[in-house]
């Protein structure tokens, strides 16, 4: 079968590179991708946001499968304008897709199910919004509703910060995404994120992990993207496990069939386990970036019968297998990021890096010029090792970044913190 896989960060490369394995893939194409993306997969210059372009392009390859990557082209229905045209496509519709292109959309799902998150308002003008944060107590929590890549939710400590972050919204800070504003109440816990495959009706339950989000060490700084993660996460015990499928992913899949708008595709949740049990804080519908790269290091099993059974509606009798190494992933950024990194230094060294044991390198913004590896966006490798612990698996990544030489790159230094305090606790 051939494959189109969209999108050209580190999480395509990872997706790509298990792709690549499976006896069933003839071919696969990836649009735009990126140096990395190339060992393993034919990168096209393809508009994804021109949908009729890309079903043009897999007519005319005989594609049998198009995988999206990230969440826009996803919310911008890509998915439904393939599946139109008879192809089968990973990920969710555009009205599925809304659990993660509208938090408000998300919270009255919850309120509906009754699934557990935090207490909340949701408002239109910045009038409303003030008055309603102004009776709540601090800290609390400004969102802007719509996609707004990470940047959009702040944790205000005082009114005067919630009312900066309310009036920004509205003054048109994250453009679209901002005309409507959640406030939520500040939930106190660690976090952790759940990823699924899903069918419209069916879970596979696929592993757990947990990012990094701030850009400095000891969790400092500016949100970014995501700066590492790992699998397992620690905290996510069977039980928990458990309860999150059942009180949170199985009472969102049914809302979403009962509505008329199945979820098909990887249902990501991002939960904060508090006093009170696991809650929701958000839903992506997509895999995580970082978190997919350690993800596809564990999965034992051939991903591209997974993600066909996704569409096929035959996850109820399907099952995946799983390397018991944990897997846990450095991200290394070009300097300035996450504000304005700087593009086009060289990197050197990665063929040293990636023959440590146990150790791959997955590219996000790279590109080859003459020979010659070139850092062409904010995250741009993702130094990933395996390891019977965590950390064994932080020792051989961060040997792998020692031998990267990319003076104006850099990464976190603590990948993994959490999870070793618990390790060597036991
Ligand atoms: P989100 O983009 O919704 O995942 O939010 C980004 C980050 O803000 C989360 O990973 C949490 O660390 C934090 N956050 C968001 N909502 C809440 C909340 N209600 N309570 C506590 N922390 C939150
Ligand atoms: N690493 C966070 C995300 O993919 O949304």
């Amino acid at each position: 079968m051939k494959v189109l896989l969209i999108g050209g960060g580190g999480r395509e490369h990872s997706l790509a590179w298990a792709l690549s394995a499976s006896p069933l893939l003839t071919e696969l194409f990836c649009a735009p991708g990126n140096a990395g993306i190339a060992d393993v997969a034919r990168c096209i210059d393809l508009d994804v946001g021109d949908h009729a372009a890309v079903v043009t392009f897999c007519g005319q390859e005989g594609i049998g499968l198009v995988v999206v990557g990230p969440e826009a082209p996803l919310v911008a229905g890509l998915a439904d304008d393939v599946r139109a045209a008879g192809i089968k496509c990973f990920g969710p519709s555009a009205d599925a897709a809304q659990l993660e292109g509208s938090k408000a959309f998300t919270k009255e799902l919850c309120t509906e199910a009754s699934i557990p998150t935090a207490a909340y308002g949701s408002f239109a003008n910045a009038e409303s919004a003030n008055a309603y944060a102004q009776e709540q107590p601090l800290p609390i929590v400004v969102k802007a509703d719509g996609l707004a890549a990470g940047k959009g939710v702040v944790i205000a400590e005082t009114m005067v910060e919630a009312k900066a972050a309310i009036d920004a919204c509205f003054e048109g800070a994250f453009g679209d995404a901002g005309s409507e504003v959640v406030i939520e109440e500040f939930m106190i816990g660690e976090e952790a994120s759940f990823f699924a495959l899903v069918d419209g009706e069916n879970v596979l339950g696929l592993a757990t992990a947990q990012d990094h989000k701030r850009v400095g060490d000891g969790d400092t700084g500016p949100n970014t993207g995501g700066m590492g993660a790992y699998s397992p996460a620690p905290v996510m015990t069977d039980a928990l496990k458990a309860q999150v499928m059942d009180t949170i992913i199985l009472p969102t899949v049914r809302t979403m069939a009962k509505r008329g708008t199945p979820f098909a595709g990887v249902l990501y949740a991002g939960l904060i386990i508090t006093d009170e049990g696991p809650k929701l804080i958000e839903y992506n519908t997509r895999f995580g970036d970082p978190e997919c790269q350690v993800l596809m290091m564990r999965m034992k099993s051939d991903l591209l019968p997974a993600l066909l059974a996704a569409c096929d509606g035959m996850l109820g009798s399907f099952d995946l297998r799983w390397h018991d190494d944990v897997a846990l992933t450095v991200v290394m950024a070009a300097d300035g990021y996450p504000d304005a990194p700087k593009k086009g230094t060289t990197i050197g060294g990665l063929d040293a890096a990636g023959a440590i044991e146990g150790v791959e390198i997955f590219h996000a913004g790279t590109k080859e010029i003459n020979g010659t590896l070139i850092a062409n966006g904010g995250r741009v490798l993702n130094v990933t090792a395996r390891g019977t612990s965590v950390a064994e698996a932080q020792t051989r990544a961060y040997e792998a970044v020692g031998l990267i030489e990319w003076p104006e790159g850099f990464c976190r230094r603590d990948i993994g913190w959490r999870a070793i305090e618990r390790e060597n606790k036991q």
